[in-house]
């Protein structure tokens, strides 16, 4: 399975996947290619040093469709066939969606349906909640929304901040990510509409 991972930063999720399929942890696959809309994005060069073939695509002050058909055109281009959000801060629009139906995910880093969009951890605390982690989901045109395949849950701690419980709920997120990502390689999911279930392994299978 060719993938294309996505980023805007540091990167931390995509390593965990290009590891895990250099290491074999993800089966039968390639990360073919790094696709960043930040120039500047850390994660680029520790994609390189991965042997990783990158590709910048900005903005450039144009439409939300425009920037994602140049994203679009790349990642067919290297023949990826699961796109994976990795700390990319942008939605996706309809057009992007629509070329790669049940094969994009992202990672999130609350229980959704909580706590959607910008700044989660602050949201989580601010909120009060006892428990929060993170979550890998399939990605549609809604922010946030797509069906999930699997959460983590991490405990808030009296006197956590965004910053003390992001580093924990980043290890669970490394883990979760690359969970979801071996189980769509090893074809071990089944989607029903908003459920995505484990494939039953029988030994006629
Ligand atoms: C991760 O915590 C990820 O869950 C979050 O950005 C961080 C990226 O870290 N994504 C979102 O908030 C998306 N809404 P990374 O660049 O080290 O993988």
């Amino acid at each position: 399975m060719k993938i294309g991972i996505l980023i805007s930063g540091r990167g931390s999720n995509m390593v965990a996947i290009a590891e895990a399929v250099r290491d074999g942890a993800i089966p039968d696959s390639d990360v073919a290619v790094v696709v960043s809309d930040k120039s500047k994005a850390p994660g680029l060069e520790k994609a390189r040093e991965l042997g990783i073939e990158t590709v910048v695509v900005t903005r450039k002050k144009r439409s939300r469709e425009e920037h994602d058909a140049e994203i679009v055109s790349e990642l067919k281009k290297h023949g990826v066939e699961l796109v994976c959000l990795a700390g990319y801060m942008r939605l996706l629009s309809a057009g992007f969606v629509r070329a790669f139906p049940n094969r994009i995910l992202n990672i999130h880093p609350s229980l959704l349906p909580s706590f959607k969009g910008l700044h989660a951890h602050e949201q989580a605390i601010q909120y009060g909640v006892k428990i929060s982690g993170c979550t890998v989901h399939f990605v549609d045109e809604h922010l946030d929304h797509g069906a999930i395949i699997l959460q983590k849950a991490v405990e808030v701690r009296d006197g956590d901040d965004a910053d003390s419980l992001s580093k924990r709920i980043i290890v669970h997120e490394h883990a979760a990510y690359v969970e979801a990502v071996r189980r769509i390689a090893a074809g071990e999911i089944v989607i029903k509409g908003r459920r995505v279930n484990t494939k039953a392994i029988t030994h006629d299978d």
